[in-house]
């Protein structure tokens, strides 16, 4: 493979346009972004358009698109029927200080989608999803703690953005991770955070039955496609939850886009309550929560004596959930398997291309999610310790590399969309082949 400066110096000769778009926007926004996310050296692309499972540069370059918008364009960009139902409701009314019919018809469709979902709330991201799900356990339980996974993202409130991704240094101890807080700025609801270590049961039972009386839920997200974690593990979080009097909060933010009724389908689990995002937005701003009908019929303000409420200006607007119908409508189950087998297919590929090219790594797959680790080819990716330690230097060049080649990935993140067949996946494998032998 090239070398970095080689590397860069070949994306900056094809991106000068992003690069005198990035050096404008540094003066009116900190690193030139609206967000920390878009962030990777030495300078993002920046897109002007997308179609189907293409977006264009403002260069002009077209590039597949396997990054699919940190995983929400599941029907890849501007599909028709999403297109027609957002554009109706522009024209019927954006604000319209009221409920619209399409409030219940978005819960509905989740309600029918997920058996543990009874009631629904909209929200405007999986942050806010996330952040009303644990003051809704925290108001149900009379408990004020939150555990949560080492390694997880719940968004980006003070009680969940903890041990993110911290150091190794910062971590502790293996059977009782630290709680590190994420950033600088947050306040002292770290302290109620609880951290679990991934598929390691007999330190998880540990810890949650030290802490019992005190959490009022388990934040899970399963990590289809990014961890190997076996479906068993999954139902041990379930049963000792269970067990404990402590409620299950399933996060499918991202890990609803490998079913049809989203993770806790494929590994047979009913969580207390769900959180959702992305994909059920068709690319507009989202976020809900949903599950047992006892506990979200707490936050039915209608009821006297009810003392907890969820809001929100743009909760639930007609946009976000005309898209997000007309999103869900087009997810069949026939679309899943059609995700299936192509990250299958990539799967396979891009094993083949790293052990013919001598590169110890660990694809991980599940559905249309999958993710390449640079580590021990022969070591499952189970937790979060073993992930940290994989070569992230490389997952860049590789990145930047294939982009050049025309496919748009993430950092060793590939996610795939409806749109594309067996030729958009054995172009990047063969994309890939190219970058390791050159
Ligand atoms: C699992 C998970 N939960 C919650 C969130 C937060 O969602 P949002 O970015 O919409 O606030 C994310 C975002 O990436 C996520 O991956």
């Amino acid at each position: 493979m090239k070398s970095r400066d080689q590397i860069e110096a070949a994306y900056k000769a094809v991106t000068p346009t992003s690069r005198a778009q990035w050096e404008r926007s540094k003066s009116s926004m900190p690193g030139g972004m609206v967000k920390g996310a878009y962030w990777y050296p030495p300078y993002p692309i920046y897109m002007e358009s997308g179609e189907g499972c293409y977006v264009s540069d403002l260069d002009g370059r077209r590039l597949v698109d396997f990054a699919n918008h940190h995983t929400a364009m599941i029907l890849g960009h501007s599909h028709p029927n999403v297109l027609a139902e957002t554009t109706r409701w522009i024209t019927a009314g954006i604000g319209l200080s009221a409920p619209t019919t399409l409030e219940a018809e978005a819960a509905e469709a989740l309600c029918e989608r997920v058996p543990s979902v009874e009631r629904v709330r909209f929200t405007n991201s999986g942050t806010e999803a996330t952040l009303h799900a644990g003051r809704l356990a925290r108001a149900a339980t009379g408990r004020v703690k939150l555990a949560k996974f080492e390694g997880a993202y719940h968004g980006s409130h003070d009680s969940l953005e903890v041990s993110v991704a911290p150091s190794l240094e910062d971590a502790g101890d293996a059977s009782n991770p630290d709680a590190v807080p994420e950033w600088d700025g947050m306040s002292r609801a770290t302290e109620d955070t609880v951290i679990l270590p991934y598929n390691d049961p007999e330190t998880c039972a540990l810890i949650l039955r030290e802490h019992k009386d005190e959490i009022a839920a388990v934040f899970y997200d399963g990590k289809p496609g990014t961890l190997e974690i076996p479906d068993e593990f999954t139902r041990f979080i379930r049963d000792i939850t269970s067990e404990l009097g402590i409620l299950m909060v399933m996060d499918e933010v991202i890990s609803f886009r490998v079913g049809y009724s989203g993770y806790q389908a494929l590994c047979d689990v009913e969580p207390d309550l769900t959180t959702f995002g992305k994909v059920i937005g068709g690319g507009l701003p989202v976020g809900a929560f949903g599950g047992r009908a006892d506990l979200m019929d707490m936050l039915d303000n209608t009821q006297p004596g009810n003392r907890i409420y969820q809001s929100g200006t743009y909760s639930g607007n007609p946009l976000t959930l005309a898209a997000g119908i007309a999103n869900m409508r087009a997810l069949t189950p026939e679309v899943y398997e059609h995700l299936d087998a192509l990250g299958e297919r990539l799967a396979d590929g891009l094993r083949r291309a790293f052990t013919d090219a001598d590169i110890p790594a660990r694809v991980v797959q599940r559905g249309s999610l999958l993710h390449s680790y640079f580590l021990d080819p022969d070591t499952p990716v189970s937790d979060y310790r073993t992930m940290a330690k994989h070569d992230g230097a490389l997952a860049h060049d590789l990145f930047l590399a294939t982009t050049l080649e025309g496919f748009f990935t993430g950092k060793g993140e590939f996610v795939l969309s409806a749109p594309m067949d067996h030729g958009h996946i054995d172009g990047l494998i063969r994309a890939t082949e190219r970058v390791l032998a050159a």
